[in-house]
């Protein structure tokens, strides 16, 4: 609880010393194991065990009497690369509130909204059209995809050639061009695979039929931005198609910009994020949608749910909610990496994780 803080500066007083006051006026008997005061003036409360038992066994007859459609957004990792130690937080407490909600006797629908889409995969496909010409099978040349990854990103930077072609599958690839359209279906087939394999072992729920991928929206992009332009909520702006929003204005009164269409012509993560939604609301009939993402992500999602209100893509009684969490840090407080900078692969967390829970139980 940090109350006593901003009490303390109210009162003009030490917030520790409120705290501790706090404290000797606090009866959490039978319900708090520990209460102490760390930092500037936080009070932690441990709550006991029996407590929190007891609660959960109340909760058994406690079937919701409004049951909801409820969609469920987590996990949703980019296939251009395998999942690493940060997707655990939307994974696990995505998949936590799913049950939760699922026990209470609403229907939940999760969606995997997973980015197999975008410019890294002309990149990406251009690589694989080489590694399989030297006769190499696809499974194998993606068994490591951030060595894949990384490969890819060295030709792109180092031979003008190859950036070319990677140039040219991206526009190839968005005219659904079939050569390119069935390597990219190789990459995305292999990627799933890994990811599969990692939900399997944390018995997450998310399976094949719960992936719904930005790919999939493609066909609805062009009518968002044309919707959006008859509405006159999406303004052209160097070029650009932009909602301009002045319900997030900032200090100075200036609206918040969401761009909705480049250029160039090309589509963006909000724009797809929009098509989502409607999708969720249309056709899943939503009641509410649950994202669950980091909060790095938190002014994309106000412009995306402010947007969807503005545009009557969502009702006004369709609860929109984006449930944020904090980055995962090292012991230095900086997010965590490994001890030569790269991000921590989850597949290789997990094999470590049950090396060690084994030599635990062996004890
Ligand atoms: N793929 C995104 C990322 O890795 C997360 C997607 C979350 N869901 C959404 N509807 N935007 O950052």
């Amino acid at each position: 609880a940090n109350g006593a803080m901003s009490a303390a500066k109210q009162l003009k007083t030490n917030p520790r010393e409120l705290a501790q006051k706090i404290l000797d006026h606090l009866d959490l008997d039978g319900i708090a194991s520990k209460v102490d005061i760390a930092g500037p003036g936080f009070i932690n409360i441990t709550l006991a065990e029996p407590f929190l038992a007891q609660q959960l066994a109340n909760t058994s007859d406690n079937k919701t009497e409004q049951p909801q459609t409820v969609v469920i957004d987590y996990s949703s990792p980019n296939l251009a690369k395998e999942m690493h130690v940060g997707h655990l937080r939307s994974t696990i407490i995505g998949d936590c509130l799913a049950r939760l909600l699922e026990y209470q006797g609403h229907q939940v629908i999760r969606q995997n909204h997973m980015g197999d889409w975008g410019t890294q995969f002309g990149m990406l496909i251009a690589e694989l059209e080489l590694q399989l010409s030297h006769g190499d099978q696809a499974e194998l040349a993606l068994s490591d995809l951030e060595v894949f990854y990384q490969q890819s990103k060295k030709h792109f930077d180092a031979d003008p050639d190859f950036a070319d072609t990677a140039r040219a599958y991206v526009v190839k690839l968005q005219s659904s061009d079939a050569n390119c359209l069935k390597l990219w279906q190789q990459f995305i087939n292999v990627s799933v695979a890994h990811n599969s394999d990692i939900y399997q072992q944390l018995n997450v729920g998310l399976t094949a039929k719960h992936i719904k991928p930005e790919s999939s929206y493609n066909d609805q992009l062009q009518w968002i931005i044309d919707d959006l332009s008859n509405q006159q909520l999406a303004i052209e702006s160097d070029g650009a198609k932009v909602v301009f929003l002045d319900e997030l204005a900032d200090k100075n009164g200036d609206p918040s910009p969401m761009i909705v269409q480049k250029s160039g012509g090309g589509f963006l993560y909000a724009t797809t994020d929009l098509a989502a939604l409607k999708y969720r609301v249309d056709t899943l009939k939503a009641d509410r949608v649950l994202y669950f993402i980091d909060a790095r992500q938190s002014l994309h999602m106000k412009q995306v749910f402010t947007t969807g209100k503005k545009a009557n893509y969502v009702p006004s009684d369709v609860s929109l909610e984006h449930h944020a969490f904090g980055t995962m840090m090292g012991s230095d407080g900086k997010p965590f990496k490994t001890r030569t900078g790269g991000t921590v692969k989850l597949a290789d967390l997990l094999v470590e994780a049950i090396e060690r829970a084994e030599l635990l139980v062996r004890e």
